[in-house]
């Protein structure tokens, strides 16, 4: 073959791309069918199903592994790197055609390397695609602890944009912590579906759709591995199996978001509660998930610990492609969301804007809930007989009364 020809006909870094979401979407195909007939078996066995319908699924079960197989074992990669061989062979030594023929080798051995490295993980490590613009999808779900206790969640469905900040508020026990670990996995809900960028969760693809997802918990000083800032959020990256010469970039960049880019070298220990927090978010961000959760992230901090993680937060939703889901009792955070997700006794009971939760009259009380301090301030000046128009904002209320 000529070198012309070859270029022409060559695969690239894009056909790779293409095969590695072709195998990543017969991967999920193929798991999902299997669990679809492992739950078909047992509903033969209650004969809730017939035979035939049985068998009419097994095969479509065998063809999809069959599909499965049959794209593990494509030579495309192969005979690419074989056609550039040959490309090499047929130059002569020491012209131009012979230099860049062997760059054109080059960069078939890379493909064909990376070909294989991708038939290795069974496309199960390549990153499971967005086909959605929803980040959270939850639609009615129940879960219990235990099958003689009462439902912590209950029926409860809702949609999250890309990109959106929601708080998330109730009381005690009202199944917040629940909810965030059904959406990291570690709890399987009873009843319903969750989706995340349209990805039905299931245990088969659990593993790749927590790719889409970081939390970051309540408690600064159980989140730490490392023995420094630097190594804390590198241990996280080597888990990834992060280029290890990739590895410095990020985390300078996922301290720098954080602020912390001048405490890599120092002892976790060491660190305020706030700062130890920042860490942790760091570690969270350098894994560059899509959505974020903190649990209660704020509530162990003092005042300026608090104000500094929220106004990470806030940063975090002005660049725009990050979803936050904040579990919170600073009815003060509430301010900063797009929306706030209102929980009690397992239920959703609100979805709504900051302003339609909290000017609802009486709502937040009715369920032990506090208001956000300057909503209190507003009321009562105009208790006082202030003429307020209602803000959100504290440097608007005082303007408004100086021209009061
Ligand atoms: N591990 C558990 N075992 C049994 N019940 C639990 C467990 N964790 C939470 N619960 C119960 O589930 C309900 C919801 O709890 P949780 O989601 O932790 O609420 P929140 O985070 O809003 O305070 C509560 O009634 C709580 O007692
Ligand atoms: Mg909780």
């Amino acid at each position: 073959m000529q070198l012309k020809e070859f270029k022409k006909n060559k695969l690239t870094e894009h056909d790779i791309e293409l095969y590695r979401t072709e195998l990543n979407e017969l991967y999920k195909k193929k798991t999902l069918d299997n669990d679809q007939l492992f739950i078909a078996k047992t509903q033969l066995l209650n004969n809730e199903i017939s035979k035939e319908t049985f068998k009419t699924m097994k095969a479509e079960n065998t063809r999809i592994a069959k599909e499965f197989t049959t794209s593990l074992k494509t030579t495309k990669f192969k005979d690419n790197l074989k056609n550039a061989m040959n490309v090499v062979k047929s130059t002569r030594a020491e012209n131009q055609d012979y230099i860049e023929a062997n760059e054109e080798l080059n960069y078939a051995k890379q493909l064909y390397e990376e070909f294989r490295l991708i038939v290795k993980e069974k496309g199960r490590s390549a990153k499971i695609l967005k086909l959605s613009d929803y980040a959270i999808e939850i639609d009615h779900l129940n879960f219990r602890y235990n099958a003689e206790f009462p439902l912590a969640l209950k029926d409860v469905s809702f949609k999250i944009n890309h990109g959106e900040y929601i708080a998330v508020i109730g009381h005690n026990g009202s199944g917040k912590s629940t909810l965030s670990k059904i959406l990291i996995g570690v709890l399987t809900p009873e009843k319903g579906i969750v989706k995340l960028f349209g990805n039905v969760m299931n245990s088969q693809n659990i593993d790749q759709i927590r790719q889409f997802l970081g939390i970051v918990f309540q408690n600064p000083d159980n989140q730490f591995i490392g023995s420094t800032v630097r190594a804390d959020i590198a241990f996280g990256l080597e888990n990834k199996r992060v280029e290890p010469k990739e590895m410095p970039r990020i985390i300078e960049e996922s301290a720098k978001k954080v602020r912390m880019e001048n405490f890599l070298d120092n002892e976790p220990l060491n660190l305020s509660g706030g700062q130890k927090q920042r860490v942790a978010i760091a570690s969270t961000l350098a894994l560059n998930p899509d959505i974020l959760i903190f649990d209660e992230a704020t509530s162990m901090l003092d005042p300026k610990g608090k104000r500094e993680i929220k106004e990470i937060m806030v940063e975090l939703r002005n660049q725009g492609n990050k979803t936050i889901l904040s579990i919170t009792h600073d009815m003060d955070e509430i301010l900063n969301a797009d929306k706030v997700l209102v929980m009690n006794n397992g239920e959703l009971i609100r979805y709504g804007t900051p302003k339609e939760v909290i000017d609802e009259e009486g709502f937040l009380e009715s369920i032990h809930l506090g208001i956000p301090f300057i909503a209190q301030v507003e009321k009562e000046l105009k208790k006082a007989g202030f003429k307020i128009n209602k803000t959100n904002d504290m440097d608007n209320l005082v303007k408004q009364l100086w021209k009061n």
